[in-house]
């Protein structure tokens, strides 16, 4: 880490001769005979940029010492800006796709590059992703922005640091000497491990809350500890490297860092706070690995990464375009858009609908265990020496991902805006619920063995009704979420602050409103993931003030307005439907128990 910090010097250093140079050729400009009013418009039109660019924040003072050294008997240092803008890149490396964002200091995106990669379904309940493409992607996206800055009139230099945010939980497995993956990642929503945590289950007397004091989490198939001992189990090159003592792990976060750094070639193996906060292998007091979680698992501690802040110099990006540029934010998708959304103070939420729903609700620095089948989860820590912020989490497996299924596996649509013009056809569901439980229930109800159903069809159910009941299934288990959220946190929100892709669909958003009973916000900006790991960056680079203890350092950060969807629907008829629904929940749950005992075998106790 000597070294990391080293290079952080190094680049302060190198910013600051370059601001020199900058002020330098400035003021041969002052020589020409530019007077410092025309001086002060062509800066703000942004004549300035042509001026050999800074890495790196220069202290405001420091600045204008400069200029005051530079124009001792003008009034201009007080005004003016030598700095040229800088920006900060995220990298969201989410379920279904990489994103690579610029974002300016006011979280304005001015540039984007996506690609989505293959998702594996080898057998039912089963989910993959090929290591090579995660980290494929990212370069592709970092090249990618990197080709399309010139049209923006933005140089490298004015990029200062990247943050990386990720799909959570995924989990990836790699050789230390060879550096090549043992196997697929092992992806978030799979079941495959159904087994593996029920025999675990039967190691405590506390069952599935085996962890649940130390790690905030019960056991369950969509924790990374749970989906590493499947592969340890069952794999034979997973199980050799364990027993060699050649297994590198890491959840993705971890696999694209150490590959960025260098791989082989000195990368980095570190995983950060709220990352290793799903694994059900960090202690959520310590913030460190649990020697008790471990030998739970029997997992070895060295093929662990070692746990970091989420604002932090990390390491340098160590080839292609970006090269040498600090990665300086990291930190999962739903805490990134905790942090995007700017709930940074105790008491504020948000719910992200992308392919699955994710509520989070910030409980400032306590750590609040829950008795309602929420999640207690690290939040975000800005930086080694901050005091951890911690959060109460709702997690909805399937939310978009139900709307993909409508589009790829029945194809009754052809795109997914296309489930909302659907939906507007009817005026309610005709009676019918969906519960999209693929990968069974998360958040409350906690069932692994719950499936998919629709209920409450007759002869009159048409396509429109099921589009409609898709839509409401998401918002009927966001409500279930939030009612669990003030009896865990005893404060009822007055708002939900909403983001993610689902939530292009006003109808959902307005169906949203209605089944909860307040009103729904919903920003212009909606790429809060990406922006919270570029604020983490801003944050670990010290950066445009950025303080996330200090909410009003954040300002002038996503402020493109708002849109309120407010319930429209009487209160009778929210609870007429509301029970419905958790009619429903009780059919598709326990669908699959027989499945489950069936796996009970003694061969399979043995392995205890
Ligand atoms: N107009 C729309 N109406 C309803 N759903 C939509 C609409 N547009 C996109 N979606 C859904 O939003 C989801 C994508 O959202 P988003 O882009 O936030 O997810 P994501 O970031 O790719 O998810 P992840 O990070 O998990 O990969 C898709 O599952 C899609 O079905
Ligand atoms: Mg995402």
């Amino acid at each position: 880490m000597a070294a990391v910090h080293t290079l952080a010097r190094r680049a302060a250093r190198a910013a600051l001769s370059k601001t020199c140079l900058g002020t330098r050729a400035l003021h041969a400009r002052v020589g020409t005979g530019i007077g410092p009013r025309r001086l002060q418009a062509c800066n703000g039109l942004g004549a300035l940029s042509a001026l050999p660019p800074g890495r790196g924040d220069i202290p405001r003072a420091r600045e204008t010492f400069f200029n005051k050294q530079l124009f001792p008997s003008t009034h201009l240092y007080s005004t003016m800006t030598i700095r040229p803008k800088q920006y900060l890149i995220s990298v969201d490396v989410g379920t279904t796709s990489t994103r690579a964002i610029v974002f300016d200091d006011a979280a304005e995106a001015v540039l984007t590059h996506q690609t989505e990669y293959e998702q594996i379904y080898p057998h039912p309940g089963w989910h993959e992703q090929r290591l090579e493409d995660l980290i494929g992607t990212v370069h592709e996206c970092l090249e990618g922005v990197a080709a399309k800055l010139k049209d923006k009139g933005i140089s490298k230099d004015q990029i200062p640091a990247m943050g990386i945010t990720n799909q959570r939980e995924t989990t990836c497995v790699w050789s230390r000497s060879t550096g090549k993956p043992l196997h697929n990642a092992v992806v978030w929503p799979d079941t495959r491990n159904t087994v593996t945590v029920r025999l675990l289950s039967l190691k405590s007397a506390q069952g599935a809350d085996a962890l649940k004091e130390r790690t905030g989490l019960p056991l369950s198939t969509y924790f990374s500890g749970t989906k590493l001992r499947w592969l340890i189990d069952n794999v034979d090159a997973v199980s050799a490297a364990h027993e060699a003592d050649d297994l590198m792990f890491g959840t993705v976060e971890s696999w694209v860092l150490w590959n960025l750094t260098g791989g082989l070639d000195g990368g980095v193996h570190l995983s950060d706070v709220t990352n290793a906060s799903r694994t059900l292998l960090m202690n959520l007091k310590t913030r460190a690995w649990d020697p008790e979680c471990l030998s739970f698992f029997g997992f070895r501690s060295s093929m662990l990464p070692r746990i970091v802040s989420n604002a932090e110099v990390y390491g340098t990006v160590a080839t292609g375009a970006f090269a040498g540029l600090p990665i300086a934010g990291m930190i999962g998708d739903q805490q990134a858009a905790l942090v995007g959304n700017k709930c940074v103070e105790q008491g504020s939420a948000k719910n992200t609908y992308g392919t699955g729903a994710f509520m989070l609700f910030n409980t400032g620095h306590d750590i609040v265990p829950s008795n309602y089948g929420l999640l207690t989860t690290a939040g975000y820590q800005a930086g080694p020496d901050a005091e951890p912020v911690y959060a109460l989490e709702g997690s909805i497996a399937v939310a978009g991902s139900s709307i993909q299924w409508l589009r790829d596996q029945l194809e009754l649509i052809t795109s997914a805006s296309e489930v909302g013009e659907l939906a507007a056809k009817v005026k309610d569901t005709g009676g019918v619920y969906f519960v999209p439980a693929f990968s069974g229930l998360f958040a409350p109800y906690w069932d692994d063995t719950a499936a998919g159903t629709i209920v409450g069809m007759t002869a009159y159910t048409n396509k429109c009704h099921i589009a409609r009941a898709t839509l409401e299934a998401t918002c009927f288990q966001t409500r279930a979420i939030l009612e669990a959220m003030a009896k865990d946190s005893k404060q009822m929100l007055k708002a939900l602050r909403v983001d993610g892709g689902m939530t292009n669909s006003d109808i959902c958003m307005q169906l949203q409103a209605d089944i909860l009973g307040i009103a729904v916000e919903r920003p212009v900006m909606r790429e809060s993931t990406a922006l919270g790991s570029a604020i983490c960056a801003g944050v670990g680079m010290g950066l445009f003030g950025w303080d996330l203890a200090r909410p009003e350092t954040l300002a002038r950060v996503n402020v493109q307005g708002k849109t309120t969807f407010e319930p429209q629907i009487e209160e009778s008829e929210r609870a007429w439907r509301v029970r419905g629904w958790d009619r429903a929940v009780q059919r598709a749950m326990k669908w699959k128990e027989d499945d489950a005992r069936a796996t009970r075998t003694p061969e399979t106790m043995a392995r205890l």
